[in-house]
């Protein structure tokens, strides 16, 4: 019996596939520790996105080796660095990486560790070299759709039911970390939906790079959702993340007439220029995705949209940003995620445009922004004030306050309010009394406890 230790960067695909691996690796005589120091196996699940999700990781491997100097564990790289970058990590000595797996080769991480071990034996002084065992093949066809994982949250349940991804926007290293575009029947994510619910689970997050592109035979991503909806027992249902292009009428009118199927959309815009959304191949333009926003919030009126934003893209004029911030103001995001650009090895931008925005340059657009939302997310969080609103319970202490629990609401809004023996993964009706930038809290309105 072996001990692993697993750390997740990244995104909420990355969290999941953890689970999956869990799965894997406990069904073949490994067990899981909660610290790095227990462990004879550390893997480090990275994500590729930005050069500092690149940084941290390297940054984190020289730590462990330090603190583990007298009894180095072995360190595996999983997820999206272990595509991106497989030959620098395997040759970079001062890393020492004892085995790589891309993303759809978990199914073989218990054959790699052992291969691992078995060179221990047969080469016990060997250098650095690329004879150490990696599997970063990408697959058109593996979904993990016969792995259940093993959940760790409890109160939400992840499910990819897409994996990959088809866009290419010219900024995005995934399509090439995560390969094409695939998606798990509707019958066999319905079966674990139904699995889920007979957990307990009362949430589900259908999780793809673009995951309103599902599509499996006949069954598009509208469908699905119906399907997933009509399973008794779940009764929230959230997604991520969705591209703009893909709300076809029929999406939202899914959207608007089921309760279960949380009104919240994270509806990622990038930029608000026409000439740089066409040079990311985003597909649409300024108008298409104002129009979208109309479209969404006259079916559905108390809908939170949050967006992710890229300041600094190849080229970008003072002008060209201008129109990103006039289209958030417009807007009036819940909350949005800003990044600066971060050139990727192997993207289209990479090798066509050359990261000619200054460093100074873009931080001062996203302190620029930075500045406008947080005025917006206020703003938004204290049209709530007054208002009930149903929370699902996710910590029954605030690890912030004890005092204090905190549930989400359907919007996805973090609520704290006064802790009375709530229990997680319960329902709870609030009132929301006081509204900051970053969150809200709430009076109990009916207290299930009492
Ligand atoms: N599949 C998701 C994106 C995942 S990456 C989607 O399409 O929404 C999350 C966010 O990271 C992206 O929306 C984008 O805003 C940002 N991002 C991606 N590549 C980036 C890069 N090279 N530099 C800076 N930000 C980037
Ligand atoms: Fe990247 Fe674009 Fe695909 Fe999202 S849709 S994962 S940003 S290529
Ligand atoms: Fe990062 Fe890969 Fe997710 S690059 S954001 S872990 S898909």
């Amino acid at each position: 019996m072996k001990n692993v230790f697993i750390e997740t960067y990244g995104c909420q695909m990355n969290e999941y596939d953890s689970e999956l691996i869990r799965s894997i690796l406990t069904k073949e005589n490994y067990a899981f520790v909660k610290n790095e120091f227990d462990a004879d196996i550390v893997m480090l699940n990275t994500c590729a996105i930005r050069e500092n999700a690149h940084r941290k990781i390297y940054g984190r491997v020289h730590a462990l080796k330090h603190a583990r100097r007298d009894n180095p564990p072995k360190i595996g790289i999983l997820g999206c660095m272990a595509t991106n970058l497989r030959t620098d990590l395997l040759e970079d000595r001062n890393l020492n990486i004892d085995f790589i797996a891309g993303p759809d080769s978990y199914k073989r991480l218990p054959e790699l560790i052992e291969q691992c071990y078995a060179l221990d034996v047969e080469t016990p002084h060997r250098g650095v070299s690329t004879d150490k065992p990696f599997d970063v093949t990408l697959s058109e066809f593996e979904t993990y759709s016969d792995v259940i994982p093993a959940r760790t949250d409890g109160v939400n349940s992840w499910l990819a039911i897409m994996r990959g991804c088809n866009n290419f926007c010219t900024f995005c290293v995934v399509p090439y970390t995560r390969g094409r575009e695939r998606s798990r029947s509707t019958e066999n994510i319905v079966e674990e939906v139904k699995l889920l619910a007979a957990q307990g689970f009362k949430q589900v997050t259908l999780l793809g790079q673009n995951v309103n592109s599902y599509r499996h035979e006949q069954n598009d991503f509208a469908k699905l959702l119906e399907a997933v909806a009509s399973v008794d027992g779940i009764e929230r249902i959230r997604f991520t993340s969705p591209h703009p292009k893909d709300f076809p009428d029929s999406l939202l009118q899914v959207m608007a007439r089921n309760k279960k199927v949380c009104k919240h959309i994270h509806l990622p815009l990038q930029a608000g220029n026409d000439r740089v959304l066409d040079m990311m191949n985003r597909t649409y333009t300024q108008k298409e995705f104002l129009d979208l926003v109309v479209k969404i919030r006259t079916l559905m009126p108390t809908i939170s949209l949050t967006t992710d934003i890229i300041v600094g893209f190849p080229t970008e004029t003072d002008a060209e940003f201008e129109d990103t911030y006039r289209v958030m103001k417009e807007v009036e995001f819940d909350s949005a995620f800003m990044f600066k650009y971060s050139e990727r090895k192997n993207t289209i931008a990479s090798r066509k445009f050359p990261d000619d925005v200054s460093d100074e340059v873009k931080t001062e657009r996203i302190v620029c922004l930075n500045e406008l939302q947080k005025e917006i997310s206020h703003k938004k969080n204290q049209e709530h004030i007054g208002q009930v609103h149903e929370l699902l319970i996710e910590q029954e202490q605030s690890i912030h306050n004890p005092n204090f629990s905190v549930g989400r609401t359907d919007g996805n809004k973090i609520v704290t309010f006064p802790a009375n023996h709530h229990k997680r993964n319960e329902f709870i009706l609030t009132r929301i009394t006081v509204a900051t930038p970053h969150g809200l809290k709430g009076e109990v309105l009916k207290d299930s406890s009492s």
